[in-house]
């Protein structure tokens, strides 16, 4: 009689059943399932036959349906299901290969980049985008996303700051929370959801001068307090997967730390999915010169702590001779693959290996996706100025001009990483505009030269143009060295104002960018950021007052980049008490320390406009005073005091008056969204206790230091409505 293997009896428990697996295989085999293989052109054979021999744990999905996006190759659920086949069908032991692909903000459905999905301060919808992307993934046989990307920014010259939740670690640990559940959902193996990777651990933010892959400096009371909380809100969200980063921290290359890896991710924060490196970052331990070989490269980022290796071949090739010369323990080479396999028995993949090609033809791109995308991308953009209520505009009775050079531009709507959205199924702005108000809209030709545009402005009575970043000058490697916006739009933007008739200019950006020159020129400014397919649509939407702008700045705009890094959690200095300390409790001030522009930045965090008012007041907490293990409640209400419906994020910042390190000024602790009909009010609540209030000292561990708290509510980081409340001692 033939007996089944007990791993491959879905009725056994996954750590039984890993077990099982793991006392079959070879060593070969383990080391096989430690690699990510890349098969491109040139090299599909030995790929299938390396599978077929050994098995392996995963492929990356690297090339692109963009058309013209120049990469090598498209995603086909057949050649995907062909892998898979050997894998399962010819491998001596078939376990199934994990398919990673970087979904990073939507899959064919593309939703606005992360800065502009954390910009809706709304993790719930967010959610939402996130559980699409993994419906329309794996519904193309990707059972992995190379996302969130959980990197704290505070240097917009970065191109990657596109990809992440900006520069506050409470907002980007709400928006990592649900970005892996939506990736990953309750059940890692329902068909519908797929394995998040939570990228890039730890500091790759903090390269210096906003050089991409640049060393970082962070001290250790920084990486915990501002570096750390995303992560460990995606360990504590259950993300099966982490990418180590490729720089160099503290002197140390992250994918080649124990420190950081080891006892801080999987001991201390408890992580246990697995560690894959980033894109040859193992390899790259060479040039980072620690070590001198590639041999000395495994050994290094594998005792660490990197349990799969991204493309290159360090492992395959050398660990085994390490585990021979016992420089490797087999007991680490278990202790990975047990991770490995634990993350594909809980995917399923051993009873549902293959991916259905009927199913993505129903859910690509499905109007109910559009609509999602729609709604968020609407929620994204933040209204930064509205001078006379210039916005929202008349679809009638006006001639409304429509130009600048984001016009007649598509990629530029979908941003950096977006490996499956299709061009032609991106809106133009030109289109949406022209579909939302036919009677009013008057397009410049695609190819008008600029004195062109200045006469067709002329003839208007609204100016609408539209300025901004293609999306290639964000993303990875794609940095600036100044925010200012693309050579001569500037100057374009205040020839058309000089004609004197109103001037809504509408950014469309993977960065904050320097509106200084835009401020002092526009009527209205509204940042779209790059706001993904139907983003042309949700500017129509919002520009037309079909709905209020409600989307918030995630990071600090500055005046000029000069004034990098800006950011509003800021440590109190020796010399800021002139400014903040005796004049009020509640004062929060920029110190104008440049002689030559002021301190505080063009638009502060948490900014963004309605077009209604909304005022709060009756701020009250429901007790003076709590012990270490209590929770405060703090409520204000909050009344839209103007005569259209909108939405208003409340946040609530809060100072740890006197502590043993130098801590913030302030820092977000709370935020809720509320819809307000004219003339309505809310009461809003927040709860601060010890997980709000504590924070990481220098022996590394979470203090919550009795004593006075400092607590505001507001529409943004210079909230000055507040209160105080003391921490005593139990
Ligand atoms: C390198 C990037 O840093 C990372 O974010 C991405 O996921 C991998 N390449 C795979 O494409």
């Amino acid at each position: 009689m033939h007996t089944l293997p007990l791993y491959k009896n879905p009725s056994l428990s996954i750590d039984r059943r890993v077990e099982d697996l793991l006392s079959r295989m070879t060593l070969e085999e383990k080391i096989a399932q430690l690699y990510q293989i890349w098969a491109r052109p040139d090299n599909i054979d030995e790929v299938k036959a390396f599978i077929r021999q050994y098995g392996v744990g995963s492929r990356i999905l690297a090339g692109s349906n963009l058309a013209g996006s120049g990469h090598e190759k498209a995603l086909e659920i057949e050649e995907i299901n062909e892998y898979q086949r050997i894998a399962v069908e010819e491998s001596r032991l078939g376990i199934p290969i994990l398919f990673g692909r970087d979904v990073i903000h939507g899959y064919r459905t593309i939703f606005p980049i992360p800065l502009g999905m954390a910009a809706t301060f709304d993790p719930g919808l967010v959610e939402q985008a996130y559980t699409i992307a993994a419906r329309e993934a794996s519904s193309a046989g990707v059972n992995w996303s190379f996302a969130p990307m959980l990197d704290i920014a505070r240097d917009p010259r970065w191109g990657r700051i596109a990809e992440g939740s900006g520069e506050d670690p409470y907002l980007a640990s709400q928006m990592a929370r649900a970005a892996v559940l939506g990736f990953q959902g309750k059940d890692l193996s329902d068909p519908e959801r797929i394995l998040a990777c939570a990228k890039h651990y730890i500091g790759y933010g903090g390269a210096e001068g906003g050089r991409d892959y640049n060393t970082a400096e962070i001290t250790d009371v920084t990486l915990r307090n501002i570096y750390l909380p995303p992560f460990k809100a995606a360990v504590d969200a259950g993300v099966g997967s982490v990418m180590s980063a490729f720089l160099d921290i503290n002197g140390e290359p992250a994918s080649g730390s124990h420190y950081l890896l080891t006892e801080l991710l999987k001991g201390e924060l408890g992580f246990t999915g697995f560690v894959i490196s980033d894109w040859a970052s193992v390899s790259e331990l060479v040039h980072h010169r620690v070590v001198e070989d590639e041999r000395g490269a495994a050994r290094l980022a594998f005792t660490a702590g990197v349990d799969m290796e991204m493309v290159t071949q360090t492992y395959i090739r050398y660990l085994k001779d390490l585990v021979e010369s016992g420089e490797v323990s087999l007991e680490r080479i278990d202790d990975a693959v047990q991770r490995i396999l634990t993350i594909k028995f809980r995917l399923g993949l051993f009873e549902h290996p293959y991916a259905n090609a009927t199913k993505a033809s129903e859910t690509l791109f499905s109007p109910a996706h559009q609509q999602v995308a729609r709604q968020i991308a609407r929620e994204s953009m933040v209204l930064l100025k509205n001078h006379g209520d210039l916005l929202p505009l008349k679809k009638t009775g006006l001639k409304i001009a429509v130009m600048g050079p984001l016009v007649n531009q598509r990629a530029a709507l979908l941003g950096s990483w977006t490996l499956d959205g299709l061009l032609h199924e991106t809106q133009t702005i030109a289109e949406a505009m022209q579909q939302a108000a036919p009677d009013a809209v008057r397009l410049a030709p695609s190819d008008a030269l600029q004195d062109e545009m200045l006469a067709e402005a002329m003839k208007a009575d609204v100016i609408t143009f539209f300025a901004g970043e293609s999306e290639g000058r964000s993303g990875e490697n794609h940095n600036v060295a100044s925010i200012d916006l693309p050579a001569g739009q500037e100057e374009l933007i205040e020839a058309i104002a000089r004609l004197g008739k109103p001037l809504v200019v509408v950014v469309l950006a993977g960065r904050p960018l320097n509106l200084s020159r835009v401020a002092r020129c526009a009527d209205a400014i509204l940042y779209a950021w790059h706001p993904g397919s139907m983003g042309a649509a949700a500017i129509a939407d919002l520009l037309f007052g079909e709905e209020a702008p409600s989307g918030k700045l995630p990071a600090s705009f500055p005046r000029t980049t000069g004034q990098i890094p800006i950011h509003y959690n800021f440590n109190s200095t020796g010399r800021s008490f002139s400014v903040v300390g005796e004049t009020s409790p509640l004062e929060y001030a920029y110190v104008d320390r440049y002689l030559d522009v002021p301190g505080s930045p063009l638009y502060p965090f948490g900014f963004g406009l309605s077009y209604t008012m909304f005022s709060l007041s009756g701020l009250a907490i429901d007790r003076p005073e709590i012990h270490p293990d209590e929770v405060i409640c703090v409520s204000v209400q909050v009344t839209n005091t103007g005569s259209r419906a909108g939405t208003e994020t409340v946040q609530c910042y809060v100072q740890d008056c006197v502590a043993s390190i130098t801590r913030p000024v302030r820092e977000l602790k709370g935020f809720k969204r509320v819809h307000l009909q004219p003339g309505e009010s809310q009461i809003v609540t927040f709860q601060l206790g010890a997980e709000e209030l504590s924070f990481y000292g220098t022996d590394r561990r979470r203090h919550l230091e009795p004593g006075t708290f400092k607590v505001w509510v507001g529409t943004d980081s210079t909230a000055s409505l507040g209160t105080t409340f003391q921490v005593i001692k139990s």
